[in-house]
């Protein structure tokens, strides 16, 4: 029974992050598709198998592609202008654009 209450207790202590986190598709069209969904100034677009990969394996793992997507890559600018989004955020919305 005690192990019960404080178990429920930890997921009530959960639910304000995860409400808190953005879908990775709102981000996505909030802050990423004017620029990803045609591919303005060379922006792997939004669903090319070929222009992520590419951008992965320069980049070495998906935890890099967070990285440059926060500091900004040439006309890419920091955080995709996305100044209030988490890393975790970035990611997902990074992880939708590859689908
Ligand atoms: C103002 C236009 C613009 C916006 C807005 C934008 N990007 Fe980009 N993004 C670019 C361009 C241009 C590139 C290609 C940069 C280059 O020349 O390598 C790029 C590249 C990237 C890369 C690849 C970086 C690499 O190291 O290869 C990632 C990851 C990325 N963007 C994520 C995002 C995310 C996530 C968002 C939204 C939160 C976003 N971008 C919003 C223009 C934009």
């Amino acid at each position: 029974m005690k192990h019960l209450k404080i178990a429920s207790l930890s997921v009530i202590m959960l639910m304000p992050s995860v409400v808190a986190a953005q879908p990775a598709t709102q981000i996505y069209k909030q802050h990423c598709s004017t620029c990803h969904s045609s591919g303005i100034a060379g922006a792997p677009r939004k669903g090319s198998k070929y222009g992520w990969q590419s951008r992965l394996e320069a980049a070495g793992s998906i935890e890099q592609l967070v990285v440059s997507a926060k500091k900004g890559r040439r006309s890419m600018p920091p955080k995709g202008l996305c100044v209030s989004c988490s890393d975790t955020e970035l990611r997902a919305a990074i992880e939708f654009m590859m689908q």
